[in-house]
């Protein structure tokens, strides 16, 4: 049933096309109608009518909401689109923008207006007002014509706030404490703190603040913000972030703010041999107070050589080895009014810059969840154990009783060892413990501050009484980047294994992409995050996080165009290895890909170029990059197994073909950032090294020298194979499958495994190696209870003895780069490369491998797209929304026209392709349903 609408209101005619079926809105207005009176009945009908309007909702400016203390230079606009209505699209939009609230709706006083620009762009609009000054807030709005031509109602008002922006506009001095020893060892946690007045009404009031090392700040004994491991880690030889924060609320008229600084990464052990001091031996806090008064004149509060500075209770903090805690040592009412500081120093005046200060760009660290433990247990050895339940990063908030003089020692671990004792072995030199000592009898909440350990089991040493379960609180900590993708099926297996993907991307998103998290490394392997990128961008909006960390690529990539093994580098330079240094072009591509972001490619391009030159002067004349060092197919299962050499696939094979990928991204990418020149001369090369690659590692048959899974994974998916030779390539691939049963890939050749299986036809293959249980496979380590995914396929051996010690996490994201095939080939939520950022993208599910059910959705920057397929009966039944402004292309698989329920108007476009059936769809929910033989 169908009802039009005609409403006239605004002088605009609405015409609402409201499909009834799925309607139980309307429904229940139709019973409420004859049982109400007609004010109930004009009201719900307003109503109705008011979902039926097209609105425009969630504006973000920089993939953020309302950001404050954001230097971007021409800041970049997106809303998205609400209606009930099918087939929406924006054909115009209009922003205006002003410096308060109230003055978008005034002509006279607008900042800027774009006036109505005829486009169906509504991401990523680059703001072309004049240039922000510092500490300015700008207020926008806008609106959008449909495809009718229909005007939306204006959105909410939104807003982002400038930080600083010159470095002029810095007035605070770098400080530190005084006079500290030098030590080959952690030192104490630095505590600053200032007194002020305040004796006008605060109109609003904006803290600008960094350090070397790490900060915690604090306004009249509260912590400001909810940031954690603040400000971030950056190439700190080039940058350091800043902070901005609003205060208003906190201030009063006698105030204290105060600060308290460790190592963090500036300073404490970093990398291996006991490296400490990377970036300085002195730590240092730079803190700008901005107060603005309703009579309009304003103040600023600074960092200087009259704040103190002193040491306190905690006498050692350190990212790998952990907290030590003295109670005795406590400052009691140090971040508030009227503490006695006359013991402590003045601050020294350190003369640093400011120039390399920069607003962040990507989420801050926050403690998102938190967990109880699950079970007390007394391992064999007697150890006092508590289990999270779900291996964690962060650290343990515990309620603990003792004596005066007790030293507990809090002891973080991933997994118990085969007879269920605590094993540590695998953090190598980290010694991940935090310890507190008691400065008189009774209880107390403790949790450390500048820390973080990977872990499920925590251990007490030295504590009588054990606390009670809900006393042991896990935090849990991660770059807080909004969740986009959900995927659950039929298998309870593989839904396990999703949880495991996502929980090892929160592990190891801690504002760089780490490998890690437990051991002495967590470091920005810079391989692991471009095999990673796009599950990532399934499973969290990472185009922030991403675009933050590839200017710190940018950054440390060495003059001769050498990208660092890990970014930030703390390695000291050592890079350059194939399928590592490709993220410089790989990360950026895989942003455009997700979101349509063209400024990272822009950002990118000049260090990709460098890189592709590096890579060129390695290979010389005859393209093939030969004889350099690489990690290659790393942790690839011959790595595990020496009597199957087949599956060692030769690095020279594996340098070629990156240099050729890498290459043909840089052509693409000239192409989209209009540089016909360039793009012609990466297609030129890209061809040349096709060639040598051909000539070298191809033989006529086909057959690749390196006869592995890894080999031919990445010769068909780059698109390495000689004209005529694909076949012949799939068929020694699939064998290969077919005779191990079992996949052999490494870090490199896992990403793209059960992608290329599926591009050739094989996915039955892909299936099986994603339904194996037995090692090596994705859910060997789900049957032996992980809870995040493993660094090796074999982590922890069916007799429960572990693998090499020297390299064994719990925790490590590379191999949950499956999950991108999940979302995008078995639910079928797939990108239109040509129509980046889901503009149009495909719903093309593949049913397979005794899965009855899946249901997945990402949430897109044009909204929710869903796709949830059900095989029921011999029936197939396909679910499906796609966003305003968006379009999608739904293959159905082995659908026959005339068999397939659907919307009657959608009938008519659809067509027979192949053995599916194609249709084209406009934004809305859909439905379809057809007989389906099981594959
Ligand atoms: C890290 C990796 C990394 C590798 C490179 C390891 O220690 O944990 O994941 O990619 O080294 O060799």
């Amino acid at each position: 049933m169908k009802l039009t609408l005609a409403i006239r209101a605004n002088k605009n005619i609405f015409i609402s096309e409201i499909n009834t079926k799925p309607n139980y809105r309307f429904m229940n207005l139709i019973k409420f109608t004859f049982r109400g009176n007609l004010l109930f009945w004009i009201l719900n009908l307003v109503s109705l009518i008011s979902v039926a309007k097209t609105e425009v909702i969630n504006p973000v400016c920089e993939y953020h909401h309302n950001p404050i203390g954001i230097d971007v230079k021409v800041p970049r606009l997106s809303w998205q689109i609400q209606s009930e209505e099918k087939n929406v699209m924006q054909t115009a939009y209009e922003i205006r923008t002003a410096l308060s609230v109230n003055d978008l709706s005034k002509m006279n006083r607008q900042l800027w207006n774009s006036g109505k620009v005829v486009s169906d762009q509504s991401v990523n609009i680059e703001y072309s007002g004049s240039a922000a000054e510092s500490m300015q807030r700008i207020w926008w709005q806008v609106r959008i014509w449909d495809q009718d031509n229909k005007v939306s109602k204006w959105s909410e008002p939104a807003f982002w706030e400038t930080g600083i922006l010159n470095s002029e506009d810095w007035n605070a001095k770098w400080i530190t404490l005084p006079d500290e020893p030098e030590s080959k060892n952690s030192l104490p946690v630095q505590y600053y703190r200032n007194e002020f007045d305040v004796a006008k009404t605060v109109k609003s009031a904006r803290l600008y603040i960094t350090s070397r090392g790490l900060y915690q700040v604090y306004l009249n004994g509260d912590k400001v913000g909810d940031q954690l491991f603040t400000p971030g880690w950056t190439s700190y030889k080039n940058r350091i972030q800043y902070q901005t924060y609003d205060v208003t609320p906190l201030l009063g008229s006698k105030n204290t703010i105060a600060a308290k600084v460790g190592e963090g990464w500036y300073r404490g052990f970093i990398g291996w041999g006991g490296q400490r001091n990377y970036y300085g031996d002195k730590l240092a806090l730079l803190a700008q107070l901005k107060i603005e008064y309703t009579d309009g004149t304003s103040e600023t509060i600074v960092t200087d050589g009259n704040w103190k500075v002193s040491t306190g209770p905690i006498v050692k903090s350190d990212i790998y080895n952990g907290e030590d805690y003295d109670a005795n040592l406590e400052l009691k009412g140090w971040e508030k009014n009227g503490f006695n500081d006359a013991a402590w120093k003045k601050g020294n005046e350190m003369d640093l810059t400011t120039d390399d200060l920069v607003a962040p760009q990507g989420e801050p660290v926050r403690a998102v969840e938190e967990l109880k433990a699950i079970e007390q247990i007394t391992t064999p050895k007697g150890e006092m154990v508590f289990d999270m339940g779900q291996n964690m990063v962060g650290w343990a908030r515990v309620k603990m009783q003792g004596k005066k003089g007790d030293q507990v020692q809090i002891k973080f671990a991933e997994v118990l060892d085969k007879e269920g004792n605590f094993y540590t072995e695998n953090l190598r030199s980290a010694r991940c413990t935090d310890t507190y000592i008691f400065a008189e009898d009774g209880t107390v909440v403790y949790e450390p501050s500048f820390t973080f350990h990977g872990f499920r089991f925590v251990q007490f040493i030295g504590l009588e009484k054990a606390p009670a379960l809900e006393d042991v609180t896990g935090v849990v900590i991660h770059s807080d980047m909004p969740s986009t993708g959900s995927f659950s099926c039929s298998n309870e297996l593989i839904n396990q294994l999703q949880h495991n993907i996502r929980w090892g991307q929160k592990g190891n998103f801690l504002d760089v992409p780490t490998d890690c998290p437990q051991r002495d490394e967590r470091l920005g392997w810079t391989g692991d995050a471009q095999a990673f990128s796009m599950t990532a961008g399934f499973n969290f909006e990472v185009a922030p996080f991403y675009t933050k960390w590839m200017k710190d690529v940018a950054l440390d990539q060495l003059e001769n165009g050498m990208i660092p093994n890990v970014i930030p580098d703390v390695l000291n330079g050592q890079g350059g290895a194939t399928g590592w240094a490709d993220v410089v072009a790989i990360i950026p591509w895989t942003v455009y890909k997700i979101y349509g972001d063209t400024r990272i490619l822009e950002e990118s391009y000049p260090a990709i170029q460098k890189w592709i030159g590096f890579m060129n002067e390695r290979a010389g004349d005859d393209h093939l990059w030969t004889g350099d060092y690489h990690f290659g197919d790393w942790l690839a299962f011959a790595t595990t197994s020496s009597d199957y050499p087949g599956a060692t696939t030769e690095k020279d094979l594996i340098a070629t073909a990156y240099f050729y990928y890498t290459t043909i991204l840089a052509a693409k990418m000239a192409a989209i950032l209009d540089r016909p020149d360039d793009q012609s001369k990466y297609e030129m090369l890209a061809s040349q090294i096709k060639k040598a690659f051909d000539n070298e590692f191809v033989t006529p048959n086909g057959r690749l020298v390196s006869h592995t899974q890894t080999a031919y994974v990445l010769a068909l998916s780059f698109g390495l194979m000689p004209d005529g030779l694909e076949k012949a390539a799939a068929n020694y691939f699939a064998d290969d499958v077919k005779k191990f049963g079992h996949l052999t890939t490494g870090f490199l050749g896992t990403p793209l495994l059960c992608h290329t299986l599926s591009a050739i036809g094989r996915d039955d293959l892909a299936y099986m190696l994603l339904n194996r249980t037995e090692y090596p496979s994705w859910l060997y380590p789900v049957t032996q209870g992980a809870t995040t995914i493993w660094e090796r396929w074999d982590g922890q051996k069916p007799d429960g003895t572990f693998q090499d010690v020297g390299m064994n996490s719990f925790n490590h994201y590379a191999y949950g780069a499956i999950g991108e095939w999940l979302y995008s080939h078995v639910a079928g939520i797939k990108l239109d490369e040509n129509n980046p950022g889901y503009k149009h993208f495909f719903l093309a599910p593949n049913p397979g491998g005794e899965l009855y059910f899946v249901d997945a959705s990402f949430e897109s920057m044009y909204g929710t797209i869903v796709s949830d397929w059900r095989e029921e009966k011999g029936i197939f039944v396909y679910n499906v929304e796609v966003p305003a402004n968006s379009t999608a292309t739904v293959i159905l698989p082995a659908a026959k026209l005339e068999e397939v329920e659907m919307d009657s108007a959608l009938k008519s476009k659809a067509v027979q392709y192949n053995d599916d059936v194609k249709v084209d769809l406009g934004s809305g929910t859909y439905s379809f349903s057809y007989p389906y033989l099981h594959k």
